[in-house]
């Protein structure tokens, strides 16, 4: 058995990374799912999931918590939070906090979970700290660990489950329908499913020798939100359709539907994460994706394996969910 310890195992992430480990067909992998509150509802439900999974005390503010939990294991998976974190510069101190407790205790394999370098594909223009926080916590994870895999994602199509939720609006016939609206037009709209994160992690720890070292780019699929809005109507046979919003009126509508934390007042970075998909779009090789994970879901997969139909479900803990009308 090789011990994996997970950082962020009790969030949106860290549980689909889990599950998909001890999951895994080799049947070759453990975890230590690394939280700050063992005793915690979501670190019980982990623990009854399998007997291969072990809740174990660590807090990346806290390089010898980490220390202690790292002891032994064969590889680390990393998803630090940068709404807990509070800022871009607090993150890319966890995350060297991790790298640096890896070092100490001799784990060489870490995958490190981040997102696009927004300043530097925008040369400086657009200014989104929680994708460039991992992005430059990822330069300095490589040059400590230069075996590491920096997993690359993308938003979650679980986004929709809470900010993103469609407004569930009535019709002048009486009738329902649900409306997405956000600022990406006509632009695809790269995301994942979190449950292809599991498999994508899970691929990097079972074949460490071909991903050690790399940036792996991943990604479930990048419709467009008139394809998503037509994909929604057709699986569950409920009204949707898809209503464009520019930056300002979608930075206007999500003010307070984000911690309010020191680099993201009033949600105005979630407005420009929209503008960097826009404007500069996120770019997937689907061939490579489906050569390490087969079975990667579309968004129509994904609304067939999950049973969405267009209800808020608590995903993560940092959006606050708006509710259907
Ligand atoms: N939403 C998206 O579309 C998306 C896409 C890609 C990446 N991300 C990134 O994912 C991160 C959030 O993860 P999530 O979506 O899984 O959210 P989440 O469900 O809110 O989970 C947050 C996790 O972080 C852990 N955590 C927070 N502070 C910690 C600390 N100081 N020490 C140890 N663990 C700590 C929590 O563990 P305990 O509370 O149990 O200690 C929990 O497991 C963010 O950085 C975000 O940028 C989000």
């Amino acid at each position: 058995m090789k011990t994996i310890a997970v950082v962020g195992a009790t969030g949106a992430m860290g549980r689909s990374i889990v599950r998909a480990l001890v999951d895994h067909p080799s049947q070759e992998f453990q975890v230590r799912a690394l939280t700050r509150n063992p005793s915690g509802k979501r670190a019980k439900e982990l623990e009854a999931y399998s007997d291969k999974i072990t809740a174990v005390q660590a807090d990346t503010n806290d390089q010898k918590s980490l220390e202690e939990a790292f002891r032994g294991v064969h590889g680390v998976f990393c998803n630090t939070d940068y709404w807990n974190a509070g800022s871009r510069v607090q993150e890319i101190v966890q995350s060297i906090n991790v790298a640096t407790a890896c070092l100490n205790v001799s784990v060489e394999h870490l995958v490190y979970s981040s997102l696009e370098y927004v300043s530097a594909i925008t040369k400086s223009s657009l200014s989104l700290p929680y994708f460039d926080s991992k992005a430059e916590a990822s330069e300095y994870i490589l040059a400590m660990l230069p075996k590491a895999t920096i997993l690359i994602s993308a938003p979650y199509f679980e986004n929709f489950l809470g900010y993103a939720l469609p407004e569930k609006r009535q019709r002048s016939d009486g009738d329902f329908e649900f409306v997405f609206k956000d600022p990406m037009a006509d632009k695809p709209y790269t995301m994942v499913a979190l449950d292809d994160i599991g498999q994508f992690a899970a691929y990097a720890f079972a074949e460490f020798d071909s991903v050690r070292g790399k940036k792996l780019y991943v990604a479930s699929d990048s419709p467009t939100m008139m394809e998503v809005a037509d994909t929604f109507s057709r699986v569950t046979g409920l009204s949707a359709v898809y209503e464009p919003m520019t930056l300002e009126e979608f930075r206007e509508t999500h003010k307070g539907t984000v911690n309010d934390i020191q680099d993201s007042p009033d949600g105005e970075f979630v407005g420009n994460m929209f503008e960097f998909i826009r404007d500069y779009g996120i770019d997937r090789d689907y061939d490579f994706i489906k050569s390490i994970n087969p079975k990667v879901m579309d968004f129509e997969a994904w609304l067939r394996h999950t049973e969405w139909k267009g209800e808020p479900v608590a995903v993560q803990n940092y959006f606050v969910a708006k509710t259907t009308k």
